[in-house]
């Protein structure tokens, strides 16, 4: 079955607008996916430029996917970088951090475009307590497919023979993908698999359900392809599958746990300090 749901448009803590399928009241997460969050695109004058200060993580795995702007990062196991246009961290929270996630310093004085995504990938219950990991790659490092009728980024998975580095704890699929005007794509995933298609521009029907603007196709235990037509627009999307964990998820805004009790006990460790901070130098 495929449902079309709304990204809906919400400004996130630090004054930043993003657009969310999930998690919204109507649907709360797509196992194994927790969170979709396109950032803008957005033009920030000099000055404007916003993003995430100090906050925590804990159970699960954050992607951090821009396709415009620089965002910089650091955290409290003193691990910083830089995310540039065409680049994803595949960041495993799991047992705790606490990171920043704000727009370049040459952003922030000069202004620019920015656009990209967060997703946060759920951890099975016997890694959310896993040691912190990141994989990070430039865009030069990540796979492109691309033909006549399209271009795929490979973000994580595969596409005929072409793997991503990217390590996944179930196996997922995650890719950037366009398609010229009026041509289909089929896209092998994992049978089983939950999977989304979000739409960045233009529009298409995906397994025969009509997408656009700000909408998601949502395929609950699928077939081993999904098939995605674009429109006389042409279509700009992303793919995401992965198979289900089918494991409770009790979460309190960036702490997702499997229980109550443990997210409560994970409130009380960060509150204790036990994610650690960020060293700064003043
Ligand atoms: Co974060």
């Amino acid at each position: 079955m495929t449902r079309i749901v709304p990204a809906q448009r919400f400004v996130e803590g630090g004054g930043f607008v993003v657009h969310r399928p999930f998690p919204v009241e109507a649907l709360s997460y797509v196992d194994p996916f927790l969170l979709i969050d396109e950032m803008g695109p957005v033009k920030y004058a000099p000055g404007e430029a916003i993003g995430a200060p100090d906050h925590p993580h804990r159970g699960f795995e954050t992607v951090t996917y821009i396709i415009d702007g620089e965002m910089e990062h650091e955290d409290s196991h003193g691990h910083r970088g830089a995310i540039r246009s065409g680049d994803v961290q595949w960041m495993t929270a799991g047992a705790g951090v606490i990171h920043s996630e704000m727009p370049s310093a040459t952003m922030q004085q000069n202004g620019g475009l920015m656009h990209g995504f967060q997703i946060w990938v759920n951890l099975p219950k016997a890694l959310k307590m896993t040691q912190p990991r990141y994989q990070e790659y430039t865009s030069a490092q990540l796979p492109i497919v691309q033909d006549e009728d399209r271009w795929i980024r490979i973000i994580a998975g595969t596409v005929g023979d072409v793997r991503s580095p990217i390590e996944t704890t179930v196996p997922t699929t995650m890719l950037h993908f366009k398609l010229r005007p009026h041509t289909t794509t089929s896209f092998a995933i994992e049978p089983g698999s939950n999977a989304i298609v979000h739409t960045i521009g233009g529009a298409a029907t995906v397994e025969g359900k009509a997408i656009g603007s700000h909408q998601d196709a949502v395929l609950e235990n699928t077939a081993a392809s999904v098939s995605v037509t674009a429109t006389d627009q042409g279509f700009d999307g992303l793919l995401l599958a992965g198979l289900p964990l089918r494991e409770p998820v009790a979460r309190y805004g960036p702490l997702v746990m499997n229980s109550i009790d443990e997210v409560q006990a994970a409130f009380a460790d960060f509150r204790a300090g036990k994610f650690g901070e960020i060293a700064r130098e003043n």
